[in-house]
């Protein structure tokens, strides 16, 4: 798993008895990998690779050349990469990175792409996420790991959903913006709406992070190249 990255991964694979290691994150080279740490860290006990593009906390956003060398590694060691691409098309105003989907540049190595309504669509409350299956040479049909994603798809997991209803709406208003008035006219429905909904709410999550940002800024800890967005 990715260091600076989200805790969460070490958390729910201890609870699972799954051990984690950490590969580390390059503040200097816009927290690339640092692809020698990462290959190092991988013994006979590894079973997949972590990686988390756009990145929370680091904000990065990894180019293809970049992600065609972390595959290369997954490739050389015959491991499955587990994508959390749950900031995918995270990409803000003024920036000339291009989000590109791990399994798009992927032939060989499978990869379980993560995906949520939380971030992308601003529903954290529903809890509802997705795992995309990219496996071409289908191997991981013989592992047993479809069947095992399923049984995974059948744990109840309750959602939160107002509890995080009520820690969003002051959180939002707390930056004098309210989300209907951003989304005027913009529903999901249909594709060319879909965009202006989403362009909309890229805008949103811009806001807060000015809004962030220069909060934080007066704190030595989050200046360059420190700093997480
Ligand atoms: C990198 C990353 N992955 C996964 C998640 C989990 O998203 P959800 O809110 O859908 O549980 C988050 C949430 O903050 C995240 O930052």
């Amino acid at each position: 798993v990715p260091r600076p990255g989200f805790p969460l991964y070490t958390t729910l694979a201890g609870g699972l008895g799954i051990a984690t290691k950490e590969y580390n994150l390059l503040p200097e080279q816009d927290w690339q990998v640092d692809l020698d740490h990462m290959e190092s860290m991988i013994d006979t006990n590894t079973v997949a690779i972590m990686v988390n593009n756009p990145s929370n906390p680091c904000g990065s956003v990894f180019d293809e050349d970049h992600i065609k060398d972390i595959i290369a590694i997954a490739e050389k060691y015959c491991l499955p990469i587990i994508a959390d691409e749950i900031y995918d098309h995270f990409v803000f105003r003024g920036s000339d990175k291009i989000y590109t989907p791990i399994a798009s540049l992927s032939v060989n190595v499978p990869v379980l792409s993560c995906g949520g309504l939380t971030k992308r669509f601003l529903v954290p409350g529903w809890r509802l996420g997705w795992i995309t299956i990219h496996d071409r040479n289908d191997v991981f049909a013989s592992a047993g790991i479809r069947k095992g994603l399923q049984s995974l798809s059948q744990v109840n997991n309750k959602p939160y959903e107002k509890f995080q209803y009520a820690r969003r709406v002051p959180a939002i208003s707390q930056c004098t913006l309210r989300v209907p008035d951003a989304l005027p006219n913009a529903s999901p429905r249909s594709a060319r709406n879909f965009t202006q909904f989403h362009s909309k709410i890229l805008e949103i999550n811009y806001f807060i992070l000015v809004f962030c940002r220069e909060s934080l800024e007066p704190i030595p800890l989050f200046k360059e190249p420190c700093q997480p967005f």
